[in-house]
Order: structure tokens, then sequence, then C-alpha cells
């Protein structure tokens, strides 16, 4: 794993308290998740929570009090050590690695949360909690607050209200510090390492599993935790199930084979990129003419990611070369303003064109501000994906041509990561191949 240094971790705390003035903040780590019977889903820390503390493990609660004196703002909750529980589930930092390692001014063990959640709230103006996401530790902060309600008579202070840290922790963590940036660069490289190195083995006759377990056996080599979310393998049609993860069926000679796949890294920091090629080496003339329009479509979107953009514009640039070519393909019919703005193309492409990413891998941060799209800056990383998806699953609207056999079976996507910078973009996923003939094998 990366050296993690924990000034980063300091440094987004205080930015977080100095924006929540004297409101204290409880965040909340993941809990284990039961999988079947006795058996759990591999960890996987909160992204709020990892990205102020970089502590990595379960049941754990992190309180930020800049209400209290210096050497008491930083307060985290832990497992205790514990042999007998470590030689079964393994290696705890306990409450003195909280403090060594992870910079906690004070740690206790999780079981005296209920006791000493009281006296660390007490004097805040206001308690900053995310309601409805952390049902283990809601009770206990509505049981405190409820208590210093109590007991307003007697002290004549109490937090006036619970507040929300999202909306101001997840406008930090849209704008990416250089070492994310960093981070998020290293989960691409090797995310398109896989993908090129999927395009190379693949074979008419191998099924889409095989091709799934090289891409995530290079993540667990290259020393990821392994893939960022279900990868998509997905052969001729179905491609065109957007969310298409079951990734059994045996490839077949003159389809097409689309893959989207990302690695995460240890500090969870993800990659997420699609490519399309043919399984044998050479697109037939309709996938060919759907792919370039695809790309061009992905290029010209891409090149929208400048500062003072918006995501909006990212999307409506693809829409708008991808309604065009379609008309002039002859699968959509009509004028192209009024296509777009009916709605007439969403039986072929019905997705948005991208998403924040981070340390999720749709990530957090707002798209929109009212009726306003969030203007694009320096370090936001966003994807772009547009695609096109032929098949039969949805109805062809009322005016628009149904679709000629030749076409069907075609689903593509081709999906980059993209920095903002001062100058324009960077595409974080460049070493994975796109053009047309570096698609294609003789
Ligand atoms: N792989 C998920 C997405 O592309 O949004
Ligand atoms: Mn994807
Ligand atoms: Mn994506």
């Amino acid at each position: 794993m990366a050296e993690i240094d924990h000034t980063l971790f300091e440094a987004r705390r205080d930015r977080l308290m100095a924006e929540l003035g004297a409101a204290a903040a409880v965040i909340p780590a993941a809990a284990l998740t039961t999988h079947h019977a006795d058996c759990e889903w591999p960890f996987r820390q909160d992204s709020d929570f990892f990205y102020l503390t970089g502590f990595d493990e379960p049941d754990a609660v992190a309180l930020l009090l800049p209400h209290r004196p210096e050497g008491e703002r930083f307060v985290l909750f832990v497992q205790p050590k514990d042999p007998a529980a470590e030689v079964w589930t393994g290696f705890r930092w306990g409450t003195e690695g909280a403090v060594e390692h992870y910079g906690a001014e004070i740690a206790h063990p999780l079981d005296q949360l209920s006791e000493k959640l009281p006296q660390y709230l007490a004097g805040a103006e206001a308690i900053a909690f995310r309601i409805g996401r952390h049902p283990a530790v809601e009770p206990l902060v509505l049981s405190a607050w409820g208590r210093q309600l109590d007991q307003f008579a007697r002290t004549g202070t109490a937090a006036l209200g619970l507040v929300a840290p999202t909306p101001i922790l997840h406008r930090l963590r849209l704008r990416k510090e250089p070492h994310e940036l960093d981070r998020l660069r290293e989960a691409c490289r090797i995310s398109a390492e896989a993908h090129e190195l999927a395009r190379s083995i693949t074979q008419p006759g191998m099924r889409e599993s095989e091709v799934q377990a090289a891409i995530e056996a290079h993540f667990r080599a290259r020393g990821a935790r392994g893939p960022a979310y279900g990868s998509i393998v997905a052969g001729g049609d179905n491609a065109c199930v957007l969310h298409y993860t079951a990734n059994t069926a045996p490839l077949q000679d003159g389809d097409l084979l689309l893959i989207d796949a990302g690695c995460s890294l240890e500090d969870y920091y993800n990659g997420d990129i699609t490519r399309t090629f043919p399984v044998n080496g050479r697109f037939t003339a309709e996938q060919r003419d759907l792919y370039s329009l695809v790309l061009e479509a992905q290029e010209s979107a891409v090149d929208m990611v400048q500062p003072g953009g918006t995501a909006e514009e990212v999307h409506a640039t693809a829409l708008r070369v991808l309604v065009e070519g379609l008309v002039e393909l002859g699968l959509l019919v009509g004028e192209v303003d009024g296509l777009i703005e009916r709605g007439d193309y969403r039986h072929l492409y019905m997705h948005r064109t991208g998403h924040w990413l981070g340390l999720d891998v749709h990530d957090v941060g707002a798209y929109r501000l009212g009726e306003q799209p969030a203007t694009l800056e320096p370090g936001m990383v966003l994807t772009v994906e547009p695609g096109l998806y032929i098949s039969e699953r949805l109805k062809v609207p009322e005016g628009q041509p149904e679709i000629d056999d030749r076409w069907k079976g075609i689903g593509i996507r081709i999906e980059d990561d993209v920095a903002v910078t001062a100058e324009g973009h960077d595409v974080l996923t460049a070493s994975a191949l796109k053009a047309v003939d570096a698609m294609e094998r003789c």
C-alpha cells in the first residue's frame, strides 16, 4: 500500500471543521455486512470516514470537535486490541494505534461510545451527522442530543440542531488534491493495462468469464484490492444490458465485446474504463460505422472538459454527435434539435454521459446547484462514456424507423476518466487504446 501521509487527513479534518464552525461532527466507519450465514463480504470502508481518517477498520467512529480545546478535537472510537479476536479476523490497530498511527488526539474502545458521546458533544452549537445512513450510531447521536435538551434548564446550553456534514464534505471531496489525482492516475493506469490485456487474449469461443478472470487477476497482481464495481464483460447483445454482470456467455465470432471494468486501489481510488472491440479482430461494416460514431461523440465530449465548462455541456455534446450520426445512418429520422428535445433517441442511448469519479466510482458532489449546472474546476474528475445499444428491448418511438436486423445486437460504449486541469483536461485512461484501427488485429 502506498505510504499514507497523515498530514493529508489532518488538513481535510481542519478544512471540514473550519466550514462546520462550532458544530461537532460524528462520522461513522462502515460496518461489516453479511454475505450469507456467518460469512461476511470483504470489508469496504465508508468513503467519507476514510477521506477524513485513512483508518481502514470496521466499527469505528470519528468525532471532530471544533468546540473543544486543542488536543481534544479529533477523537476516534475503535475496536480495541483483542488477541483472541485478532486470531480469527486479523490485526487491529486498537486505541494506541489510532493515536500513534492515525493522529487521533484521544482514542477509546467503541463500546464506550454510548457513555462518552454526550460529554464530547456538550457545548457544541450543533451536531453534524448524516441521518439515515448509520443505523448503529444514529440512536446514540439522537439520545445524546435528547439528553442535552432534557438538561437545558440546568445547563443553559444545548446543540440547536442536527446539520448534515455531507454537503460540505462532498464539496471538498469533489475537488481532488494532487495526492488524490496521483492515486486516480495509478488506478487508471492499472485498469488500462487490464483492458489492453483483455483485448490481446480475446478469441471466439472463450467465455466472458475467462476474460473477466484475466482482468481481475491483473488488478490483484498489480496490488489493487480488485474490481471497483462488478466488471461488465458483455459479448454481442449482452452489451445492450447496461448493468450486465453475469459474464457467462461464450464469445461469438462476429460479435463485439464490451468491457466495463476498473480497479480499486488499497486506498479506494478507482478507475472506470469501457472499451468495445470485435471478438474476431475485425469490425463488420455496421459495427465500424457505429463504433466510429461513438468514438467521435466521446472525443468531442472529452474536448468539452474544460475549466468553466459543465458536465451538462459534455453530455449535450456527446448526445448531439450521436443523434446527428444516427440520422445519417438512417436509425433516426427527423430534425436533430427536435429529436433531442423529444428524447426520441432514448431507445438507442438511454443513459447520461458521465459521473464524478474518486473514492466512490459514482463519486459524491453536486451536478447542479438548483437550476445551475455545476461549473467544472481544476481537480474535478469525471468519466466521459457515451454509447449506443441497438436491441429490441425498448419500443421504437412513434415516427422513428423500425431497426433493421443488421444493426441488432450491437452494444458499444467508450469510457475514459478525465481530470479537469487549469489548461483544459487530462485523460487519465489514455493508455487504454480506443482508435478504430487499434481495436482490430490482422
Ligand atoms: N461502471 C459503472 C459506470 O460506468 O458508471
Ligand atoms: Mn464504467
Ligand atoms: Mn462510469
